[in-house]
């Protein structure tokens, strides 16, 4: 595996109507992963969609599928997730009072394991579960919707992350307000794969996204 930096757009950001299109063009834009926003109206305030739409978009793109679950109870829809095709499938640490025995399920399911934490939530509570990790989702804004402003205090959290992880073979991802203004900033600090929404999904379709793309790509990797 090399360093190279992840651009992972979230389709939270695309136009529903037109989902299928929209991933279609993020694909032959230059996406690495695709990013799953997957909201219950309880754990956020906000509700978008689940295990039928992913499997639905499966057929659409090779690229790797991020599930990044914003719910209160993820344990019950772990297999549906694996089952719809999420390579990766990320929970969040406050909805998980079994964080370890949940990372051990999704990895027996085929899945790498994620955990994304809040903005207010502190790194050490990943310290006796390194092991069972494969990705560290920072929230860079307060999650449940779109556009919202980078949240800078979480550089030094990125910061912190990468050193309690050392050497093991975790990827940092940040999700919140990245642009190309701020991917140079979460990358120096560590992370690897950025989220993006808003900054992707600008403009009218496949050429003004593969600029965003690049734009973000250039920026961090610089
Ligand atoms: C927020 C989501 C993000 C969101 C990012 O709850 O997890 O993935 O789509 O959107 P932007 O990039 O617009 O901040
Ligand atoms: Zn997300």
């Amino acid at each position: 595996m090399t360093d190279d930096i992840i651009i992972a757009p979230s389709i939270l950001a695309s136009d529903f109507a037109r989902l299928g299109d929209e991933v279609a063009a993020i694909d032959r834009a230059g996406a690495d992963w695709i990013h799953l926003d997957v909201m219950d109206g309880h754990f956020v305030p906000n509700l978008t969609f689940g295990p039928p739409i992913i499997k639905a978009l499966r057929g659409v793109t090779n690229k790797l599928f991020d599930a990044h679950l914003m719910v209160s109870n993820p344990d019950a829809l772990l297999d549906a997730y694996a089952d719809a095709g999420s390579e990766i499938i990320t929970v969040h640490a406050e909805a998980c009072p079994h964080l370890d025995r949940t990372l051990s399920r999704i990895r027996e399911l085929g899945c790498k394991a994620g955990v994304s934490l809040n903005p207010h939530t502190p790194a050490s509570v990943l310290q006796h579960v390194l092991d069972r990790l494969d990705l560290i989702l920072v929230m860079t804004v307060n999650p449940g919707f779109g556009g919202q402003s980078f949240i800078a205090p979480m550089i030094d959290k990125i910061a912190s992350i990468r050193d309690m992880i050392a050497d093991r073979n975790i990827i940092i991802e940040v999700d919140g307000g990245v642009t190309a203004e701020t991917a140079p900033l979460v990358a120096a600090a560590g992370a690897r794969a950025l989220v993006a929404g808003s900054a992707v999904f600008r403009g009218d379709g496949e050429a003004a996204y593969r600029a965003n793309i690049d734009a973000i790509r250039s920026a961090a990797s610089s």
